[in-house]
């Protein structure tokens, strides 16, 4: 039988195809429109309470009554922040905010207390959620237990070799092999230098490596790209970048724009914004930040200390200082509904159902 057909018997979809989760720009309408055309949607539900996690997967079953998966972040929760490099990072952020004419208001360490993913299994099962698909780490040996127990079907995101073979003797279901040129945060969660192996290995690599279906992630945009990640030994592919502009995304219009435009040279991996490694657009507050030479908090006392610059930008359309992730394929990104652009890929790819 053919990689592709197992993998979508595994997840109950027409098409190996699964758009990626994206924190921040993907939605509810978004996901449920690639279930409905045939693919997996994905719910980005990473970092967020309990309660919101709840209200994001009912609405999303409001929208459709095939499978999509809930994806979670699989970081650990560090147990203290580190203080000097708290407080260097916000002097670096008033400075800079205030020739900028960005507001900024100081923070304490102690008034922040992530979400953890632990907090939300629970929930996951109690919405009969059919597959969970998660990043920056492996979850716990109890959170897997739980989710396997209640039947669910688990993605664990890999970018190397040791990261693959680590979820594979963890009973992960399925890999995401995430290369180098994928948008968004590094699912990396081994080593402290961040493997950087570009699709074209690592997709080899990984279906060698492990006994389990392989979705490659990073860069894919059109047909020929689809394909070539079958040919390299993927049973499927997820998809970011290329689902930005879409009708049914919450990304702001000069996000979108930026993407559109964004050629092969314009994006790079950062950690300004997150204090995790991150593949977006350059801008003067990622050229600010490696000019500084700071190092930030850890992931996600950054993405505190960043918030509120981010939100004000966004509404005053300055993207000098927002986050615009996205991967190396960018440009083949265009205006259309979440299912225009699916079957688009689909369809350019002739893939057998
Ligand atoms: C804006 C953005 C946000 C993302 N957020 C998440 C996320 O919340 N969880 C996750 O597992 N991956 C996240 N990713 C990675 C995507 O799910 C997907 O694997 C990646 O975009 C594929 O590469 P491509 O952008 O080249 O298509 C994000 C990517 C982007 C571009």
């Amino acid at each position: 039988m053919q990689k592709s057909s197992t993998l979508s018997k595994l997840l109950n979809i027409k098409y190996p195809v699964v758009q990626g989760a994206m924190l921040g720009v993907s939605t509810p309408a978004m996901a449920a429109a690639v279930s409905n055309s045939g693919g997996l949607g994905s719910l980005a539900v990473g970092g967020l309470s309990p309660e919101k996690t709840a209200e994001l997967i009912r609405e999303t079953k409001q929208l459709t009554n095939r499978p999509f998966a809930v994806n979670l972040f699989a970081n650990p929760i560090p147990e203290n922040i580190d203080a000097a490099r708290f407080n260097q990072m916000q002097n670096f952020l008033k400075d800079l905010l205030e020739k900028n004419n960005i507001p900024f208001e100081r923070k304490e360490a102690i008034s922040l207390r992530p979400n953890s993913y632990i907090d939300q299994i629970d929930v996951l099962i109690r919405e009969k959620v059919n597959i969970v698909s998660f990043t920056f780490g492996l979850l716990n040996e109890e959170s897997i237990s739980k989710l396997k127990h209640a039947g669910i079907l688990l993605i664990g995101t890999a970018t190397c070799v040791q990261e693959a073979v680590l979820l594979y003797k963890n009973g992960i279901d399925i890999i995401t092999a995430q290369g180098i040129e994928a948008g968004g945060h590094r699912g990396s969660f081994l080593d402290q230098d961040v493997p950087q192996i570009g699709s074209m290995s690592l997709i080899p690599l990984i279906a060698d490596a492990v006994d389990i279906p392989i979705l490659a992630a990073g860069g894919i945009a059109d047909g020929r790209a689809f394909r070539a990640a079958m040919a390299l030994g993927a049973s499927g592919v997820q998809i970011g970048s290329i689902f930005i502009p879409s009708t049914e995304s919450i990304a702001s219009n000069v996000y979108k724009q930026a993407v559109m435009q964004a050629a092969d040279v314009d994006t790079t991996l950062t950690k300004a914004f997150t204090g995790r490694w991150a593949r977006g657009i350059k801008n003067k507050f990622m050229a600010e930040f490696e000019k500084s030479g700071l190092e930030t908090p850890d992931y996600t006392a950054q993405v505190s200390l960043t918030g509120s610059m981010r939100s004000y930008a966004t509404q005053h359309d300055q993207k000098d200082f927002i986050s615009m992730w996205a991967g190396q394929s960018s440009s083949k990104a265009v205006r259309g509904t979440t299912t225009e652009i699916f079957m688009k890929l689909v369809n350019d790819a002739g893939i057998d159902k």
